[in-house]
């Protein structure tokens, strides 16, 4: 039983204050289990408990997880005061304070993008010690090497010297522009681009497939996103 305020979960779930949320609680609009509420003080349990407001069903639990198809022209990041960014995506039913995209895409990159509130499991899935595999798809504009494969497998040195660790490079589709699949096991900032860049390659298109053992959910459009059930959370962990 995880037992909180109702007035404190509606100010957490929705745009409003606390002091609006009571209100709403004292007008009649917020139903507890089906019946309307008269306390804003009234303890609510997050695990089994349910609460409306204006008829609509509230998502009370503790943290939330989507899965974000992100399109290409969106950025990942919380707020922007002039671009479009993942946030801005999110569907009204899944607004609350709280949400950032765990982990960054570049701007013309498309793919799967973690939505959560929980920073703690953020960290977990981001955290170069918890080598938790990231797995892309990249079109590029010139043909593999035998050197790029070896490099890849070894470790790339990228052209300010950094040494990057070994990274899986399948190649999906060979020709002129081959299409290849990369897993990563750390994060660094472009790092695919500037991983194929030190083979004097670009990245003509990127897409992010993979988190762990999770894959993106191919039936989400790009822009959309949906909740990351229970069993799907521990095949982001790799737990399965
Ligand atoms: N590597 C990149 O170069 N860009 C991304 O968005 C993700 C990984």
């Amino acid at each position: 039983m995880k037992l909180e305020r109702m007035d404190k979960i509606l100010a957490a779930r929705t745009a409003y204050s606390r002091k609006d949320a009571k209100k709403l609680v004292w007008q009649g609009r917020v139903r507890h289990n089906g019946k309307i509420a008269s306390s804003p003080d009234a303890k609510v349990d997050l695990e089994k408990d349910t609460l409306e407001l204006d008829g609509k069903p509230l998502l009370i639990q503790a943290h939330l997880y989507l899965m974000m198809n992100k399109p290409a022209g969106v950025l990942s990041a919380a707020r922007d005061p002039k671009q479009p960014t993942v946030l801005d995506l999110v569907p009204e039913q899944y607004r609350r304070t709280g949400l950032f995209p765990a982990g960054r895409l570049d701007k013309d990159t498309e793919g799967f993008v973690l939505i959560t509130d929980d920073g703690e499991f953020a960290h977990r899935i981001l955290s170069p010690k918890k080598h938790v595999p990231k797995t892309y798809c990249a079109r590029i504009d010139g043909p593999m090497t035998a050197q790029m494969e070896e490099g890849f497998s070894k470790g790339v040195v990228l052209e300010d010297g950094t040494l990057c660790k070994p990274a899986q490079l399948t190649i999906l589709e060979e020709a002129e522009q081959p299409l290849c699949r990369i897993v990563l096991t750390q994060g660094m900032y472009h790092q695919v681009k500037r991983m194929f860049l030190a083979y004097g390659r670009r990245v003509l298109w990127l897409k992010r497939e993979a988190i762990g053992g999770l894959w993106l959910d191919e039936t989400l459009a790009p822009g959309e996103s949906r909740e990351i059930q229970d069993v799907e959370m521990k095949m982001l962990l790799g737990k399965i």
